[in-house]
């Protein structure tokens, strides 16, 4: 019998070169720790790890809007509870009126299919979301919901990426969406770094020379990705940084995809977040009219928190409507993105108003778990901050807290003896010594001999102080071990 194409010697190369490594070694660990009956401190959330890990909740997000979002989607599913004399009894008023206005945008209950672009009402309100966010109109015509902001990522990315000649400039440190799916469609990954001493800012300069550096090896690059506020590095982009951006955009004629999932997590006040499209609109033109940009949007993030849902949209700018059908015509061949996830998409762009019976409340919750992420940043980079040869960034937005961990030579010859990649190699420790799972920086990209790892800022506020004691105790006792009494100097 000869090889199969499903063989693993003959499958997709492309398929075999992608890493994954919020999914990798340390995750997989964990999952066997666990099964053994080891409490395990998921503080690493990403791809919904925690929802398999007891112990943590993760996710104490906002009741109002989950249960709004809930209420509402059950409505839709079972509608007939909408004939029932007690539904006033069992669901608020607001989800009820919300139910059946969704009910009356979809084309038969949420078991139809949807237009490939996703249900025109709800583009609509994303569109208005969009202008009142930003102060420009939006045409919903140029909106697509997705099943999450990842379905969008990776379907621009196949309408760019023509070949490993093709390249996109990607941050380093990065979430591995982008070097992964890259990888898969076969293009090439052109990383700028981001510069840790300077709260992971990102300088012109050495995006021009990344450029150049590209085209020196044949590559064309086509397109630049930021994420703002950053995964992992939690860094929020300033409006003169943006424009810098998009300036370099249009002097090198590049795409520009705007990641854009963590708008609402932002916990500093000095660079609140602004859109790459309210930026380059801003600008006016020839840049507002020229520069090709996507802008991406999730219903996982933000005080929602709704991962599960798989609720995404795009939105493009300045790209020709022969590329727009194109990209419908890519979309179709999915059919529709998920009818829910589209209606949990709805009510976040258009959430309760003044007047709805639950607004207060809303606005409690919302602003609540906004401060609590705010307090859980500070907590946790302090704690990081105060353990030996550990430095950590301020988490100015997102959800994540990315420390530089200093290992001493000895430490990196010990990994090395074990086979293991030294950040591997430390997180493990942590993992087996305290519980705590996070993601070793290998998997997110860093300049070579510097050492990181992410954890998330999502465990609950009341758990923090012991996590970081814990993490404290487990890290000091590794650098005494390992050192040499030499000291490693603080950046
Ligand atoms: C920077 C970034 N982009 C995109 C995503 C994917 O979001 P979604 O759940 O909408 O696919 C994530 C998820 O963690 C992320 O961190």
């Amino acid at each position: 019998m000869g090889i199969k194409a499903l063989d693993y010697e003959s499958l997709n190369e492309n398929v075999k070169k992608v890493q994954y490594a919020v999914r990798g070694e340390l995750y997989l660990r964990a999952s066997e720790l666990q099964k053994e009956g080891k409490k395990i401190l998921a503080v690493e959330h990403s791809s919904n790890v925690c929802t398999n890990m007891q112990d943590v909740s993760l996710y104490d997000f906002l009741e109002s809007t989950s249960v709004l979002g809930e209420h509402v989607v059950a409505l839709c599913q079972a509608p007939f509870l909408l004939d029932d004399p007690n539904v006033g009894l069992l669901f608020p008023a607001d989800a009820i009126a919300r139910a059946k206005h969704y009910l009356s945008l979809t084309s038969g209950g949420l078991g139809a299919y949807s237009d490939s672009r996703g249900i025109p009402g709800i583009r609509k309100e994303v569109a208005e979301f969009i202008e009142r966010r930003d102060g420009y109109p939006s045409d919903p015509e140029l909106i697509f919901l997705t099943g999450g902001a990842s379905k969008g990522v990776m379907q621009t990315l196949n309408c760019i990426i023509r070949g490993e000649g093709d390249g996109i400039l990607v941050p380093v440190p990065q979430y591995p969406l982008y070097s992964a799916t890259i990888s898969l469609l076969g293009g090439s990954l052109v990383p700028y770094y981001l510069e840790e001493t300077a709260n992971w800012g990102l300088d012109i300069n050495d995006l021009r020379q990344s450029v150049a550096q590209a085209r020196m090896k044949g590559i064309t690059v086509r397109a630049m990705v930021i994420i703002n506020p950053g995964n992992p590095t939690g860094q929020c982009l300033s409006e003169a940084n943006l424009r810098e951006i998009l300036t370099f955009c249009y002097q090198e004629n590049l795409v520009l995809l705007g990641d854009e999932v963590y708008q609402q997590n932002v916990y500093q006040d000095e660079r609140p977040f602004i859109s790459s499209r309210k930026v380059l609109m801003d600008m006016g033109p020839p840049i507002s009219k020229e520069v090709q940009l996507i802008s991406f949007h999730t219903v996982s993030k933000g005080y929602w928190g709704e991962c599960g849902q798989r609720g995404g949209y795009f939105e493009m700018t300045n790209i020709p409507p022969q590329t727009v059908d194109e990209i419908y015509k890519i979309e179709s061949i999915a059919l529709s993105p998920n009818v829910p996830a589209q209606i949990f998409m709805g009510l976040m762009v258009n959430p309760l108003k003044p007047g709805d019976i639950s607004y207060e409340q809303f606005v409690r919750e919302s602003q609540g778990i906004l401060q609590s992420l705010r307090r859980r940043a500070r907590i946790m980079t302090d704690g990081f901050n105060s353990c030996k040869n550990v430095v950590c960034n301020f988490t100015e937005g997102a959800m994540y807290s990315f420390p530089q961990i200093r290992l001493p030579p000895k430490a990196i010859e010990a990994a090395k003896k074990a086979g293991k990649v030294p950040d591997v190699f430390y997180c493990l420790k942590l993992l087996e010594a305290t519980g705590i799972s996070t993601v070793p920086g290998s998997g997110f990209g860093q300049k070579e001999g510097v050492f990181h790892l992410r954890t998330t800022i999502l465990p609950a506020e009341e758990d923090m102080p012991a996590i970081m004691s814990s993490f404290k105790k487990f890290n000091d006792e590794f650098m005494e071990q390992y050192e040499d009494n030499l000291s490693h100097s603080r950046m």
